[in-house]
């Protein structure tokens, strides 16, 4: 299969890319380090990308941007990142993908643990991907040509905790390796509409 692999470059994105590529042809997105570069914040970035790669098999996010704050010091503006980077991102990449997509071919998302295990600080984050798992829900009955959308929901994952673990105190993070067979479970199997909650 031709891949595209946004975030190739990333913590859960370079696990993918390991459990992947043997058996595939990845091309590897990101905004920088990447064979194609794409922002999925911006429509018309997603457009031009589709149009460089191609027809394509497998779409995988694991991309995403939003904003970590205290709820009592968020406004509406607060959310307009997660709004316009995670969660739109992801919608625009199967709206404007569907367009280039072969038949059959497969959307695959990455939420997050918070959208049914919430953290402090985290209310855009369990507000993006809780949403996304739904739209993929919804989604994925009314996908043209036996496409198939899926999400991803990994704990945190033990490369992050450097980093995360101060606002994850008390969950067991999970290796990315076991994340990316979630995603190859997508990609290779045949199911659609669900979210794989890894850990
Ligand atoms: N790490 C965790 O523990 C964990 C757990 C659960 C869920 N998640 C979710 O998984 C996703 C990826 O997490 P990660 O930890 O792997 O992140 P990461 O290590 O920061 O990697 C993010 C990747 O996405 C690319 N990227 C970022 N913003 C982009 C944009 N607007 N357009 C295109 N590419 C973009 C980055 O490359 P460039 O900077 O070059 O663009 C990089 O390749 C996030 O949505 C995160 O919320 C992470």
């Amino acid at each position: 299969m031709k891949i595209l692999l946004i975030g190739a470059s990333g913590t859960i994105g370079s696990a993918i890319e390991k459990e992947l590529a043997p058996r595939h042809e990845i091309v590897r997105v990101g905004r920088t380090d990447a064979d194609e570069h794409v922002d999925i914040s911006d429509s018309a970035s997603i457009r031009k990308l589709f149009e460089r790669t191609g027809p394509f098999d497998a779409l995988i996010c694991a991309a995403g941007n939003v904003t970590f704050a205290p709820l009592g010091e968020m406004t509406a503006d607060s959310f307009s990142l997660g709004l316009r980077d995670k969660l739109m991102g992801q919608v625009n990449l199967l709206l404007i993908g569907r367009e280039f997509a072969n038949d059959g071919a497969s959307f695959t998302f990455t939420t997050g643990i918070t959208s049914v295990d919430p953290i402090r600080t985290g209310a855009s984050a369990s507000l993006i991907n809780g949403a996304i798992d739904a739209f993929v829900r919804a989604a994925a009955i009314e996908m043209p040509r036996g496409m198939r959308v899926n999400s991803v929901s990994p704990n945190v994952l033990v490369e992050a905790m450097g980093s995360y673990a101060p606002y994850f105190r008390g969950f067991k993070p999970v290796p990315a390796a076991d994340v990316a067979l979630a995603y190859a479970k997508s990609v290779e199997g045949l199911q659609t509409g669900q979210t794989y909650r890894v850990g």
